[in-house]
C-alpha cells in the first residue's frame, strides 16, 4: 500500500494528536510523582533498563485512541510489541528516556511515527515538560511547533558537536564508550542526554551536529529520524551501513557527514 501526499500529514496530525494526550498523561504522573507518590518500576533486559507504570499507561492510551482514529491499522510499541502489517504501522514509544523520567529530570519524550513497508512517512515526537512538539512529513518538511527545522553546517570535524548514547548491556557499553574515548579529542564535544528521539530532532534543529547510536529499536528512531532526514541531515538506519556496525542509527549534518563516518570507522565502530 502507497500513501499519496494529502494522506502523510493527516497522519502527521493523528501522531501530534495521540502524542499530546499521551504527553499529557506523562505530565501528570511525573507531578504526582514528584510529589512522592510511589510509581511501580520493573526491570526488561538488564536490572538498568526500567519499564514505569506510566510507561504503560501511556502506550494503553495511544494504542485506545489509534484504535478509534484508524481502526484496522497495526501498532508496534515498546511495551506490549506487535508486528507491521500491510497498511499504515504506527511505531510508538510511550516513553523515550525513561530513567530521565524515574529521576525526574526533563529530557523524556512521547515518540509516535507511521511507517509504510517499514520507511517511515509521518511523526511527532513530543516533550512532555517543556510541550515542544516536533514533526514530519515524509517529502514535505520537519517542524519544531510548527517552525520548519533546518540542520547545521559545521565546517570542520574539530567543530562538530556529536551526540550519542550507550546499550543497557555493561559489555556493550564499554565497546561504546572505547569509540567515544577515541572520539572526543577529534571533535568539538560529545552529548548524551538520554532519550533517542529527542538526539535526533537536536540534530534537526542544529543543537546538535550528528548523532549515532548502536543498537536503538525500531521505536526509538521512527519518527526523530523522519524529522532529522526531512530537516536535511545524512541519515543511516539499523542495518543501513555495516561498517559503522550492523544496527547502527547515524545522523549528521550533511557538510560533515563523509569525514565523520570516515573518523568513527577509524575509531573502530564497526567493533561496537
Ligand atoms: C532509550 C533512550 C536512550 C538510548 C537507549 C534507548 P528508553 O530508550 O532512547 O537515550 O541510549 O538506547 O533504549 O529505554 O528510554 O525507551
Amino acid at each position: 500500500m502507497g500513501v499519496n501526499e494529502t494522506e502523510s500529514p493527516q497522519l502527521r496530525d493523528i501522531a501530534v494528536r495521540v502524542a499530546e494526550e499521551a504527553a499529557d498523561l506523562v505530565r501528570r504522573a511525573r507531578a504526582a510523582m514528584l510529589t512522592g507518590e510511589p510509581v511501580q518500576v520493573d526491570t526488561k533486559s538488564t536490572e538498568t533498563d526500567v519499564v514505569t507504570a506510566v510507561d504503560r499507561a501511556s502506550e494503553r492510551l495511544i494504542r485506545e485512541r489509534l484504535a478509534e482514529l484508524r481502526p484496522g491499522d497495526e501498532v508496534l510499541g515498546e511495551e506490549e510489541g506487535g508486528a507491521a502489517g500491510d497498511g499504515v504501522t504506527w511505531v510508538v514509544d510511550p516513553i523515550d528516556g525513561t530513567v530521565n523520567f524515574l529521576y525526574g529530570a526533563p529530557g523524556f519524550a512521547v515518540s509516535v511515527g507511521a511507517q509504510i513497508d517499514g520507511v517511515s512517512v509521518a511523526g511527532a515526537v513530543v516533550e512532555p515538560v517543556s510541550g515542544r512538539c516536533w514533526t514530519a512529513v515524509r517529502g514535505q518538511g520537519a517542524w519544531l511547533d510548527g517552525r520548519p527545522l533546518h540542520v547545521s553546517s559545521p565546517p570542520r570535524l574539530d567543530l562538530t558537536l556529536v551526540g550519542t548514547g550507550f546499550a543497557y548491556d555493561a559489555e556493550r557499553r564499554a565497546r561504546q564508550a572505547a569509540v567515544v574515548l577515541e572520539l572526543v579529542p577529534r571533535v568539538r564535544d560529545i552529548r548524551r542526554a538520554g532519550a533517542a528521539s529527542l538526539d535526533l530532532c537536536a540534530t534537526a534543529a542544529g543543537w546538535l551536529d550528528a548523532y549515532v547510536e548502536h543498537g536503538l529499536h525500531r521505536w526509538d528512531w521512527a519518527a526523530g529520524a523522519l524529522i532529522a532526514a526531512e530537516a536535511g541531515a545524512t541519515v543511516s538506519l539499523p542495518g543501513e551501513d555495516p561498517e559503522l556496525g550492523a544496527d547502527a542509527t547515524f545522523v549528521a549534518a550533511s557538510s560533515i557527514a563523509q569525514p565523520l563516518r570516515a573518523l568513527l570507522i577509524e575509531c573502530g565502530i564497526d567493533q561496537v
